[in-house]
């Protein structure tokens, strides 16, 4: 069953990390950072490390505040946030053309929010990678709850060594998960190699644009709000990634990215600017965050939250402005989507 009330916050926030040592992970993974003195390399040569820490420290923030799909979506008018969720879903078994009883794996799944909505859409089995235990353990607990246990898995493990055969999925997928990756490329050719000859992977990724300008003092410090924020070590541009597939033996049918007027009427980061009020989104509004903070700060004070819960809420409350301020500036997209196919 979801977890999304206060206490499933409280005695959440640390994953798999033992309570007591909640706040020297928060350290840590404060120390990764540019605003803390981190290098690039140091948090690229520790990726694993990197996001296995962050979302074990922010999952039960993600689910109290955002639900069991860890990601963003373009927005139609009219459509709730909850509906373009799905719908951002469906978009991609719809793009995989996946059929009843394939076999299909989800890279980077989370807590399985898209594995279990693809799943039964689809009637696909798919099995979700991950490389953090925490998530893992809440995935199977709600794809019990959702009925889809005897069909779709998880497997703990590292996209740049997945411990699958090759030509082993009829289709591969990921969500805003493959921007963890140290680089594009390992990774890529990792998906490449356990997908089946004539088949389709198809991501939505996280991205730096064409108006992101690396010497920009602004533009770098949106960047690094984004990386702190979000457990990243550098974020590639579209290109890079685009690049990337073709090397890795990609053919590429088509990519775009999704985060524009055309085809977001309505902005994928509306829910969390603090100028919109929304009831069904009243924990990610301004008032929702405050009343949060401070519910956190108490919370940790009696003793029930761990110590380093507020440092959480803070990084995170950060990772919201900066990914507003990329939006609006439009120097950062969480949606550049592609379809390609390894070929016979
Ligand atoms: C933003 S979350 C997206 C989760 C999911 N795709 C969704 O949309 O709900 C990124 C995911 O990538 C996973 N991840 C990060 N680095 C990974 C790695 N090296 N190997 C496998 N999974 C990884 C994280 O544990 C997390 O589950």
């Amino acid at each position: 069953m979801s977890k999304s009330g206060t206490f499933d916050l409280a005695s959440g926030v640390g994953g798999k990390i033992d309570k007591r040592e909640v706040l020297s992970a928060v350290d840590k993974y404060e120390k990764y950072h540019v605003r803390y003195g981190g290098e690039e390399a140091d948090r690229t040569h520790n990726y694993a490390d990197l996001a296995n820490k962050y979302y074990d420290l922010a999952t039960s923030f993600y689910e109290y505040g955002w639900g069991e799909s860890f990601h963003f979506a373009n927005r139609w008018k009219g459509e709730s946030h909850r509906e373009s969720m799905k719908r951002y879903e469906h978009f991609l078994a719809l793009n995989l053309g996946l059929k009843r009883g394939q076999k299909v794996l989800d890279v980077g799944c989370g807590i399985g929010g898209p594995l279990r909505e693809v799943a039964r859409f689809s009637g696909t089995c798919v099995t979700g990678l991950n490389n953090n235990e925490y998530q893992i353990t809440r995935g199977e607990t709600l794809n019990r709850f959702a009925g889809v246990d005897s069909t779709c898995n998880f497997v703990k493990a590292d996209f740049m060594k997945m411990p699958f055969a090759d030509n082993t999925y009829d289709a591969v997928y990921a969500v805003e998960a493959t921007c963890h990756a140290p680089e594009a490329l390992g990774c890529y050719k990792e998906i490449y190699r356990v997908l089946k000859p004539g088949q389709h992977f198809a991501a939505y990724e996280w991205c730096m644009t064409d108006c992101f300008d690396a010497s920009n003092q602004e533009h770098q410090k949106i960047k690094a709000s984004i990386e702190l924020g979000d457990g990243l070590s550098d974020i590639r541009n579209t290109k890079q990634c685009l690049e990337a597939l073709k090397l890795a033996g990609f053919e590429v049918i088509w990519d775009k990215d999704l985060a524009n007027a055309e085809d977001s009427p309505v902005p994928w980061y509306l829910p969390l600017d603090k100028s919109h009020f929304s009831l069904t989104s009243f924990r990610l509004t301004s008032t929702g965050r405050f009343c949060t903070r401070n519910m956190v700060r108490v919370l940790e004070y009696v003793g029930l939250a761990p110590e380093g819960s507020l440092r959480v809420q803070m990084f995170l409350e950060e990772a919201a402005e900066g990914l507003v301020a990329g939006g609006k500036k439009e120097i950062f997209t969480p949606m550049y989507f592609f379809l390609v196919r390894k070929p016979l």
